[in-house]
């Protein structure tokens, strides 16, 4: 069904000869990949303060992902085991149809807070009589960045009351095209404030993007077929999608494991997964905190997967091109803009999340996990690289997944040696 097939089964040092001819890697992209700590210190420095070292995380890919009819192979850089095979065996299971997708474009909001306004009617009055020359003004501040689609849209404003006087907010919309977009956002919105802020008699305080990036979404959906995954899987994955929308301890979580992946593909790409993580879970609270997954059976009794929220990310920025890594990732997932790469990110959520219900309302989270699990548990238990696989392959046949017991299969098999 896919190239990839068996990819886990292969050494690090296979997989990644597979990759370099998969994504036509050049012989130092493919050392970056290989060398242990590629992020020098000296250009760590220069992308945050007060650096002291650099800390690394796993970097794998996801595979089986056909993504309107392309296929891809998913960087996602993660701690926890389980999450990257999880979304490998959803995807496979949507094969060969695969995902479908489409995304908005990168339009972000950029918020104006003006304060101390003595007459609100007044000052509303004006904005709209100004709006034409303001958006000429914003324009000018997003003129370098014209040539990539980008732009001021649109702008809009409400008026409030609130515990500290009464202020009024504009917010401007502007397209960003591949970039993230918050500091192109914030230069624009600090930039036009001086021909903003005398229309209303106020003062200007905050001048910031917002993270609820509810223009930029990004939609995926997949069939998961009876015949391919059974009966008890869908009724037991609508059942835990209700046992989500039902109860929002359930829905926490429902949510976490969609994030599972999610983050795991921003922070492989570079990319903001904090500004990510906000806006999803601001999406998911519009009305009642609520899944950002959906679920329901199609006319043949399949299951139909779905998400949406909103996906603030880039595939270009300073951010990305310094990290070398990062830039490795995008590379190897191919997406030509950010909304194609939005597209990806929401298929491995949504993958994750069905791997995850399906597992849960089944056999349990743990066995799949656990197993996987073992090879930490054996490599904290002291395991040479040698013994990490006896030792796990032991721990699971046991069903036994303690450090402990992993010191003494430790034992056993240095004794026996
Ligand atoms: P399995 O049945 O052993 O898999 O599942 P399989 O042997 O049938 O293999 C099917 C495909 O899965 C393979 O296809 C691989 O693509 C993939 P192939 O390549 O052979 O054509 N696959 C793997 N990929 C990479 N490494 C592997 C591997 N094994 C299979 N080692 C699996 C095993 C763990 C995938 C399954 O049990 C599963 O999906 N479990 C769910 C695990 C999970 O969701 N983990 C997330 C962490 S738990 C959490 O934090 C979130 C949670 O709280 C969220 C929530 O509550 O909703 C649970």
């Amino acid at each position: 069904m896919s190239e990839f097939s068996g990819f886990y089964k292969l050494s690090p040092e296979e997989r990644l000869r597979k990759v370099k001819e998969y994504a036509n890697l050049t012989d130092e992209e493919a050392s970056v990949l290989a060398e242990e700590g590629s992020l020098k210190i000296a250009t760590a420095d220069k992308m945050i303060e007060n650096v002291i070292g650099t800390i690394h995380l796993p970097l794998a890919l996801a595979t089986n992902f056909r993504i309107n009819g392309k296929e891809y192979a998913i960087p996602m850089a993660v701690e926890e085991p389980s999450v990257v095979a999880a979304a490998c065996r959803a995807a496979k299971q949507t094969l060969p149809e695969g995902f479908k997708a489409d995304a908005d474009d990168s339009i972000m909001i950029g918020q104006l807070q003006i304060t101390d306004v003595e007459d609100t009617n007044l000052a509303i009055k004006n904005l709209e009589k100004n709006k034409g020359e303001v958006l000429k003004q914003a324009a000018q501040f997003m003129k370098p960045h014209e040539k990539y689609g980008c732009g001021v849209k649109d702008m809009e404003w409400r008026a409030f009351q609130t515990d500290a006087g009464p202020m009024i907010i504009v917010n401007f919309f502007i397209n960003v095209g591949d970039a993230q977009g918050a500091n192109m956002v914030n230069t624009t919105v600090e930039g036009v404030t001086p021909f903003v802020v005398p229309l209303t008699g106020g003062k200007a305080r905050l001048r910031i993007v917002s993270n609820l990036a509810d223009k930029r979404k990004v939609r995926a959906s997949a069939l998961w077929k009876k015949d391919v995954i059974g009966e008890d899987v869908i009724k037991g994955v609508l059942q835990g999608y209700e046992f989500a929308k039902a109860d929002i301890y359930r829905c926490a979580t429902h949510n976490k494991g969609i994030m599972n992946g999610i983050d795991a593909v921003i922070l492989a790409a570079g990319n903001d997964w904090r500004s990510v993580e906000a806006g999803a879970h601001c999406f998911a609270s519009l009305g009642e905190y609520h899944p950002l997954t959906r679920y329901e059976r199609n006319e043949n009794g399949d299951l139909v997967g779905s998400i949406e929220l909103p996906m603030a990310v880039a595939t270009v920025g300073p951010a990305i091109s310094t990290n070398p890594t990062s830039r490795i990732a995008l590379k190897i997932l191919g997406a030509k803009s950010s909304r194609e790469f939005a597209m990806a990110v929401a298929c491995v959520g949504l993958a994750n999340n069905f791997a995850a219900l399906s597992a849960l309302a089944t056999e349990g989270i743990q066995k799949g996990h656990m197993k996987l699990h073992a090879r930490n548990i054996a490599a904290f238990a002291g395991a040479t690289n040698q013994e990490i696989d006896a030792v796990a392959a032991k721990l699971s046949e046991e069903k036994r997944f303690t450090v402990e017991r992993a010191k003494e299969i430790i034992e056993e098999l240095r004794t026996s040696k």
